[in-house]
């Protein structure tokens, strides 16, 4: 960070309080997610600590906690407030990303309840949590990177990232960047400090898991930070673009999603090692690198609706009669079947366009098929 690192362990302890603060400041009716930052990301009605994060009153609250070290961590917290919002929007940004990747599979990244945000899928280390994790951090990368460039923060500015070698000499290098650097050294020291305050041994279950979180966050922040490029504008007289002004732009959200739902298909089988470190089950796969995503339980079966793994199940899932797919009803109905429905669509149709400069449609209603699993 421009301004010196947060210490990890500073960093895990700014949580701890952060959330003691919240807790504190919420009514006592109010179920939050005290694991997850990704509660961040939901709908403001239901995320009032949004506000309360936000909100100003929050470092002259924290005076009241009785704990050592409050006055630096309260100061902390206030220096980076401004963040919150930010990590908040990227997390929403995560999760509508992983929801349009997943819209056609049996498990749809779907949010399930006011407890936590993907609920007790989550517990299992599988492939799909492992996009989870990934998706979320790479959308804090993003949203971070990009309050920087716009000067919504406070310590942080444009990119200062080198100017390419390639970029041809006579372009100019200079114009007000996103700082993917900061946002990803921002959002490791934040996405990674909870996995880092745990203190499991080595080799235990838990530990595999939290080398599983960690290895997919990285995949993660490292999708943005790679795939963001050069722009260029245009300059010169009427349009001739005899001069060039570049910067560093971010990657369109939705190549950043594509691309890690590539790595979700080529995600690695992990077991703990000798040494306690995740190893490759099958050897004949090259070792993963920190773009991949690793993986150490098996799915369950997202099927059917069950309590104990949280799974939803795909009863009630729209599917395709055509398709074949995932979204095809054989796939996505687990071989069930499916109901077949008649609905109204409406769309804008007949388009005219009216001199100058507007154009104008009507609204088309037709029956068309629907087909619902059972
Ligand atoms: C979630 O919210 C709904 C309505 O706000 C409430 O009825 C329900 O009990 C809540 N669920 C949990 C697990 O707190
Ligand atoms: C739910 O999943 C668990 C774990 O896979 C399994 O043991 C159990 O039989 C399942 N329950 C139902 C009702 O399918
Ligand atoms: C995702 O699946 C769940 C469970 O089947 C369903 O309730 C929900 O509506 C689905 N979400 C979308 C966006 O299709
Ligand atoms: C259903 O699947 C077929 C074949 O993949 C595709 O052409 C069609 O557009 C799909 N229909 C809908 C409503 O998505």
């Amino acid at each position: 960070m421009e301004n010196g690192p947060v210490p990890r362990s500073r960093a895990g302890a700014v949580r701890h309080v952060l959330l003691a603060a919240v807790f504190l400041a919420c009514s006592s009716q109010l179920l939050v997610d005290a694991n997850s930052w990704w509660s961040l990301g939901l709908n403001p009605i239901q995320r009032p600590e949004m506000y309360i994060i936000g909100a100003q009153p929050l470092c002259s609250q924290l005076s009241g906690l009785s704990q050592v070290r409050t006055k630096v961590l309260s100061q902390l917290i206030c220096l980076y407030q401004d963040h919150m919002t930010y990590i908040g929007d990227g997390a929403k940004t995560g999760i509508k990303e992983c929801q349009y990747q997943f819209r056609q599979r049996r498990w749809n990244c779907s949010t399930v309840d006011n407890t936590s945000v993907f609920g007790r899928v989550m517990h299992i280390g599988s492939r799909e949590t492992a996009f989870t994790y990934a998706i979320s951090a790479a959308g804090v990368v993003n949203a971070i990177s990009r309050a920087c460039r716009e000067g919504e923060l406070s310590t942080c500015g444009c990119s200062r990232a080198v100017r390419p070698r390639e970029l041809p000499r006579d372009w100019l290098w200079g114009g007000c960047g996103d700082n993917v650097h900061y946002g990803y050294r921002f959002a490791r020291e934040f996405v990674d400090a909870r996995e880092r305050e745990k203190n499991y041994p080595r080799g235990s279950r838990e530990h595999s898991r939290t080398l599983m979180n960690l290895h997919n966050n990285e995949a993660g922040r490292q999708a943005v930070y790679n795939l963001a490029g050069v722009s260029c504008k245009c300059h010169g007289v009427s349009g001739s673009c005899s001069l060039k002004t570049c910067w560093l732009q971010l990657a369109d959200f939705r190549r950043v999603g594509e691309f890690l739902k590539e790595k979700y298909d080529s995600a690695a089988a992990m077991r703990v090692g000798r040494k306690g470190k995740l190893e490759l089950i099958d050897k004949r796969f090259n070792n993963p690198t920190p773009e991949d995503m690793v993986y150490i339980d098996p799915s369950p079966d997202y099927c059917l609706r069950n309590e104990t793994t949280g799974s939803l199940g795909t009863q009630g899932r729209l599917c395709n009669k055509t398709s074949e797919g995932m979204d095809g009803c054989e796939l996505m109905c687990c071989g069930r079947g499916y109901d077949q429905f008649k609905t109204y669509k409406h769309e804008r149709c007949h388009c005219k366009f009216h001199w100058c400069c507007y154009v104008k449609c009507k609204r088309c209603t037709t029956l068309v098929d629907q087909f619902v699993c059972k």
